[in-house]
């Protein structure tokens, strides 16, 4: 394995911690349940655990394929038939795990297994030399073969030490070429399935920011936002972890001033139903080590 002991043994732990708390999360997810107690108690238990969040737990339903998370007044409650995903980002000294999964209410069974198989077709072909492209051809196949369409818009992505969206880009529909793949290599594999267009759209419902420079700031209630976020080192945070409202607002114009990046609840269109299934990987020299499981 072309990569420190040290290194390994973090993302294999980080990994296995993931896997045991996404696991735990998914059997507490019921109808009538709040949004915002699931949130809380899959966060909480990273921390009791003395591991990082590597991004506030995404919690999308429905439509709805990324980014959406509860917000501190959340009223919102698991209704019957509702799809939804949970994606977990955990970090242990900033190496990262990061792995998702679907809770059906209903009967959408079929699509749950769409980006499941996906994602292990994915997984069966990693190796050395492989294209990302390739990935992305196994991918596209299982959810086809199923009657759903792959999200081309929304991709795996590679993994660092505080780094949780770098290269190589792993496509969810054939592509040609895309990055080679190399023994040592981190990254996760992320597909979604949907009965939508395959294609997601930004909402204006924005809950998640990362810090993306280090300007001068003025106004007390930004620099507040700033000195919270500071031991996040970049990577994503909740609008729910600020806490207190008045902070909230110079959220805006930290965007605009270029500190901020948001990230928009992505989502398909009107009705539609999206599954995801995701799971972090290491390239050894004959295939691959899932750290998530
Ligand atoms: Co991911």
């Amino acid at each position: 394995m072309k990569m420190n002991d040290d290194i390994f043994e973090k993302y294999r732990d980080a990994g296995r911690l993931a896997a045991k708390i996404l696991a735990q999360g998914a059997k507490e997810i019921r109808i009538g349940g709040s949004y915002r107690e699931l949130v809380e108690s899959v966060e909480g238990r990273v921390i009791d655990e003395g591991a990082g969040l590597a991004f506030p737990l995404n919690l999308s339903l429905n439509e709805d394929a990324a980014h959406d998370t509860a917000s501190a007044d959340d009223e919102r409650v698991f209704a019957k038939s509702d799809v939804a995903k949970l994606d977990l980002g955990i970090e242990i000294d900033g190496y990262i795990a990061d792995t998702a999964t679907t809770v059906d209410l209903g009967n959408n069974s079929l699509l749950v297994d769409a980006s499941k198989a996906a994602l292990e077709a994915a997984i069966k072909a990693v190796r050395p030399g492989v294209t990302a492209g390739e990935l992305g051809a196994a991918v596209q196949f299982e959810i086809e073969s199923r009657g759903y369409r792959p999200i081309a818009n929304l991709t795996g992505h590679g993994l660092a030490r505080y780094v949780q969206h770098g290269p190589p880009t792993i496509p969810n529909v054939a592509i040609s070429g895309g990055g080679v793949l190399e023994e040592g290599m981190v990254f996760a594999i992320e597909p979604f399935a949907t009965t939508g267009s395959g294609h997601v759209g930004e909402r204006a419902r924005v809950e998640i920011f990362s810090q993306i420079a280090q300007k001068p700031v003025r106004i007390p209630s930004a620099r507040a936002i700033l000195e919270k976020i500071r031991d996040r080192k970049g990577l994503p945070f909740a609008r729910r972890w600020l806490g207190e409202k008045k902070m909230d607002m110079a959220i805006p114009g930290l965007i605009r001033g270029q500190v901020l990046h948001a990230y928009p609840v992505l989502s398909e269109i009107p009705g539609s139903l999206v599954s995801q299934h995701e799971q972090t990987l290491i390239v050894t020299e004959d295939g691959c080590i899932v750290t998530t499981r």
